[in-house]
């Protein structure tokens, strides 16, 4: 191996970063996303999913752990997935390099001799935190923080480099310093908040997972999902609704950190669902709805002992490609297999209704958001931007919301 690459390697957990392709791809990272259910994951087995255009490769430690890898080896960019995972390390399977799974750092290159001055234990593989919870692995996707070696931009940047030795040790004199200041592995300045956890009310309680595949940016599926005109339209059957039982509501909004609450409320009366849930309980029924950034569609629905509460989030896998993951759980008398020919109906309306869509969204139409239907739009795309402006300038972000709002509507 020649001197440049060497220093070039050692220099990667530093030069190579990542940068964030937020403003191109529209993408909110720093926040957690679902990668995978837990049950695609079982022992030594590795497992594949994409991220925000990152591909990644899953797994569990033999004590537990779960781990996220770019699926990329640093080396020459191989998958990992396609090498062996021995519980505690992955070895790539072109030249056997191996990597720690929970921090992505290499421990060891077979070809290094004892002449070889090279610092394996300074080469990283790109890593994301990742925990795993309420079923799914969960990972997340930092922009900045993490030693990403195996970078999209990394392999062109690579290329320049081999040639470019000034830069080469230059970016080793900046690797250097990182090392110097303990900016390495995958430490980050601001701690990470626990990944999302779905709210439940009991100790027992039946649970079911679904998902669905969306055409679209994940914007037209965050919107798709918190749009309440399209249901007389999209989700019109006897048991739910009809585009007859079309009438007025008015709903309470309020802001959340991050989001926005449709505040607890007595559920449509034109859903059989809720009418049979009153009945049974001779209770109220009391409805809340919260979304928060960067996805997440919280809903509860209580009526006295009894609970239904549902997590959907949407995430963006590729520019033009999102999933919904659905998860429900609740302590009513309804058997799982019930709800779910119900709640796949219901997604796969959704879907189909998104792939139409997208037929027409490759022309790139001008689009509207009107009042009051598409104001929880309009708050997410707010929510979005003062984010990034945050972000970006350092300050306080700013709620697109100053208060309480009650919207009108008719679905
Ligand atoms: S490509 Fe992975 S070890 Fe060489
Ligand atoms: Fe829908």
């Amino acid at each position: 191996m020649s001197e440049t690459l060497q220093t070039l390697l050692q220099a990667k957990g530093e030069a190579a970063r990542e940068i964030p392709s937020e403003s191109e791809a529209g993408f909110l990272w720093d926040f957690w996303y679902p990668a995978l259910r837990s049950t695609e994951v079982s022992g030594n087995r590795l497992a594949t999913a994409m991220l925000l255009e990152v591909p990644l490769v899953l797994g569990r430690t033999a004590d537990g752990n779960a781990f996220a890898m770019r699926d990329s080896c640093p080396h020459r960019g191989i998958p990992l997935s396609y090498g062996h995972f021995d519980g505690q390390t992955l070895e790539c399977s072109y030249h056997g390099w191996k990597f720690e799974a929970c921090t992505g750092r290499c421990v060891e290159i077979p070809s290094l001799t004892s002449q070889d001055k090279l610092k394996v234990e300074r080469i990283f593989a790109g890593h994301y935190p990742c925990e795993e919870r309420d079923g799914y692995f969960w990972v997340y996707m930092s922009s900045g923080a993490r030693p990403a070696a195996g970078g999209t931009g990394s392999r062109d940047a690579n290329r320049g480099r081999e040639r470019d030795n000034a830069e080469a040790q230059r970016a080793e004199r900046s690797a250097e310093k990182s090392e110097a200041s303990g900016n390495t592995s995958a430490q980050s300045t601001e701690p990470i908040p626990s990944a999302p956890k779905l709210a439940v009310f009991s100790e027992k309680y039946r649970i079911t997972y679904l998902a669905c595949d969306l055409p679209s940016h994940v914007d037209q599926g965050i919107i798709g999902l918190m749009d309440p005109a399209h249901g007389p339209f999209v989700h019109q059957s006897w048991y739910w609704r009809s585009r007859h039982s079309i009438h007025e509501k008015e709903k309470k909004f309020e802001p959340i950190p991050n989001g926005f609450r449709m505040s607890p409320h007595t559920p449509s009366s034109n859903s059989a669902p809720y009418r049979m849930l009153q009945k049974y309980t001779g209770e109220p029924v009391t409805t809340t709805i919260d979304f928060v950034l960067p996805n997440i569609r919280t809903e509860e629905i209580r009526s006295g002992k009894l609970w239904f509460s549902s997590r959907a989030t949407v995430t963006p896998v590729l520019r033009d490609l999102c999933r919904i993951d659905f998860v429900a759980a609740w302590n009513l008398l309804l058997p799982v297999w019930i709800f779910r020919i119900f709640a796949q109906k219901f997604l796969r309306q959704d879907q189909e209704t998104m792939i139409l869509q997208a037929e027409g969204l490759k022309h790139n139409p001008r689009l509207m958001l009107i009042d009051d239907a598409d104001r929880p739009a309009k708050w997410y795309f707010g929510l979005k931007a003062n984010l990034l402006e945050s972000r970006r300038t350092g300050s306080a972000m700013t709620h697109p919301m100053s208060g309480p709002v009650t919207l009108h509507w008719r679905s």
